[in-house]
Formats: C-alpha cells, sequence, structure tokens
C-alpha cells in the first residue's frame, strides 16, 4: 500500500492524470457516447458487463434499432428480445433488461429513475452499473468497479487478494469512491474503463503509456501482474449430454428451455443423457417408430463454471412424420424460412452444420 502522505498527495492527482490522458486517448466515438440518454448507456453497459466493446457494437446497434427507447423494449416480445442477445451468452442479462424495461414504464412513467437506490434496485443492476449509467449519462457523482477499474487500482495501490473477496472489494471501492471527481465525472468514468481497457490490460500492461505509472506501486515494485490477486483454482466440473437434432420436411425440432438454469428461456435441441435412451425418447415424445439416428462430432461449450461437451446425434424422420404439432414450448423450426427466435449461439451452430450434411 502507499503511505498515508503519498496518497494524500496522490487523492488530488489522481483524476486530473487520468482526465488528461483520456483527452488525447480515451474512446470518444462509441455508439453509445452519440446521445448518451440514461436508456442507451443502460444497454449499453448491460451488452458490455461480459463481453468486449468490439462484439458489442454491432449487436448494440441492432438492439437500438429494433428498440429505440425503454417503451418499444418494453412492449416487445421476450423471443425477440432474445434473438436480439442471440450469442451475446449470459441471456439473464436479456431477461432482466425486458423485465426493468418494464417496471422503468409502469412505476417511472417511462422515465428512467434518477436516483441510485431506484436504479440499483432495477433487475440486473449492481453498484458499478447503477454508477456507469448515473456517471456517464447525468454526470453524477457515482464510483464505479468494473474489472478493467478494478484492475488499475488493485495494481495502483498494490491491494493483494482476490477482488471477489468482500474485505478486497470493500478497498478496491473505498479508492474508487475516494478517487470520482465531483467534475467531468463521465469523462473520468470513461477514461478508467478506457485506462484498463487498452493499457492496464490483464496480461501485457503497457506501463509506458499509462499516466499514472510514475505512482502505480505495482509498476514501482515491477509486480504489475501480481494484481489483482487470483482465485484459488477449483477444476470446472463436465458434463456430457446427447442433443438431438431431429430432421423432418426441410425442418428441425426445437424446446424451449424452461426459464432458470442455462440458455434459461431460449429454443433449444432436446437432450438425453446417453445413447440409449435416444430411441425411447423420439418414439414416447415425437411419436414415430422409423428413424434413422448418426452420431456427429463431439463439440465442447465452456460456461464460466462448467464445461458441456455436447454429443450431437442426428434423427431423420420420414418425410410426413411430423406427427406432433407446435405448441409454445416446442416448434418445427424451418430451416428455409426461420422464425426469429432466441437460439443459443453453440446450438444455431449445430443446426447450421446439420443442414449442410
Ligand atoms: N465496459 C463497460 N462499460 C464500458 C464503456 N462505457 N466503454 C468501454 N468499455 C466498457
Amino acid at each position: 500500500m502507499v503511505t498515508s502522505s503519498t496518497q494524500t498527495d496522490l487523492d488530488v492527482r489522481f483524476p486530473d492524470l487520468v482526465l488528461r490522458w483520456f483527452r488525447d486517448h480515451g474512446r470518444k466515438d462509441l455508439p453509445w457516447q452519440q446521445d448518451p440518454t440514461p436508456y442507451r448507456v443502460w444497454i449499453s453497459e448491460v451488452m458490455l458487463q461480459q463481453t468486449q466493446v468490439a462484439t458489442v457494437i454491432p449487436y448494440y446497434e441492432r438492439f437500438m434499432n429494433s428498440f429505440a427507447d425503454v417503451h418499444a423494449l418494453a412492449a416487445a416480445h421476450i423471443d425477440d428480445v432474445l434473438h436480439h442477445w442471440s450469442g451475446l451468452g449470459y441471456y439473464a442479462r436479456a431477461r432482466n433488461l425486458h423485465k426493468a424495461a418494464s417496471i422503468i414504464c409502469d412505476d417511472y412513467g417511462g422515465k428512467f429513475p434518477g436516483d441510485f437506490d431506484s436504479v440499483i434496485a432495477l433487475p440486473g443492476i449492481g453498484r458499478s452499473t447503477a454508477g456507469a449509467i448515473l456517471a456517464l449519462s447525468r454526470g453524477e457523482q457515482c464510483a464505479i468497479l468494473d474489472g478493467n477499474v478494478k484492475r488499475v487500482l488493485a495494481r495502483f495501490y498494490a491491494v493483494d487478494g482476490w477482488p471477489g473477496k468482500m474485505s478486497v472489494a470493500k478497498k478496491l471501492w473505498d479508492f474508487s469512491e475516494q478517487n470520482t471527481p465531483a467534475n467531468n465525472v463521465a469523462a473520468y468514468t470513461q477514461a478508467m474503463m478506457d485506462l484498463g481497457a487498452t493499457v492496464c490490460t490483464r496480461t501485457r500492461p503497457v506501463c509506458c503509456d499509462c499516466p499514472l505509472a510514475k505512482h502505480c506501486q505495482a509498476h514501482i515494485l515491477k509486480r504489475e501482474t501480481d494484481f489483482p490477486g487470483k482465485r484459488e483454482k477449483r477444476a470446472k466440473p463436465r458434463k456430457e449430454i446427447y442433443m438431438l437434432l431431429i430432421h423432418s420436411d426441410g425442418a428441425i425440432y426445437l424446446e424451449r428451455r424452461p426459464p432458470a438454469g442455462i440458455w434459461g428461456g431460449l429454443w433449444s435441441l432436446p437432450e438425453v443423457e446417453s445413447f440409449d435412451e435416444i430411441t425411447d425418447w423420439c418414439e414416447k415424445t415425437l411419436q414415430v417408430r422409423q428413424f434413422n439416428i448418426e452420431k456427429r462430432e463431439e463439440m465442447r461449450h465452456s460456461f464460466t463454471h462448467f464445461d458441456l461437451d455436447i454429443r450431437p446425434v442426428v434423427v431423420q424422420l420420414g418425410n410426413g412424420a411430423r406427427a406432433v404439432a407446435d405448441t409454445e414450448d416446442r416448434i418445427w423450426y424451418e430451416l428455409d424460412s426461420p422464425r426469429q427466435i432466441g437460439i443459443a449461439a453453440p446450438v444455431t451452430e449445430l443446426i447450421h452444420k446439420s443442414a449442410l450434411d
């Protein structure tokens, strides 16, 4: 940690150094920085929660074209919202956006709430996202602590420990609050994110380009990559499933997943745990007796907490064999004229591969 006398000295200068750097090096042309209303900033911050800027931009543009304001989002069908989210992952974010849009329309007359406590009470908005929305769109003196800012502060003050631990997070929040200026807070907030994303990077920080390097404790100690501290490693569990690509008359059979759990609410392929169950499953669920079954190449999909090994199996039904009809939770997905629905990215990949067979 820096000593208290240097810290006082630095507390005055920290935001100025960051703001000066921002003038020449910060990002100022991101789509959500043009007309930064709370709605536009909110959507961007939620998309950016676990996803890089370059990936988010085309999703953001399409989302804004379809749902230009909170009323349009609240009025949309959840399937349409999930469709716009397909490929971004962490789909609870999209469901929370949709729920929060209804709350904003019902309880706040369609105007994004102005006070921190109301913003943080909305589904899917935590302390850092609430701070970012109010700082970036309304210039309020609110601190943030996303992954990039954690890294900058943990290095600058040489804060030991993994930020997922409450005691470590508290120290970092305190530093973030101390340094957040009363003026120019939008530029400062964007600058801290940009500094973390472009200079104070995870594995190879470019300290020679950093406005804070002279006072950065991790840099002075030549231990930049020791901060922030890492979580103790645990082996990732692995799960194996068979996914059924059931073809009939140019369509594939899809089921809607339950609202909780992975890909909650999205459309997906039916799953079974063992190869031996497939025949039974087809006879019972699809009420068919004649079909061909063929295995395809296994595919791994990694979630944060476990690896999913998907074993795709193509089930070809005879023509005219679609005994079961579409319902709310199962459909025949026409490959020539696909419906606009939310499908998890690896499932889309499997469908496309299987359509080319
Ligand atoms: N990550 C989270 N919010 C961001 C923003 N506004 N700009 C760039 N990266 C971000």
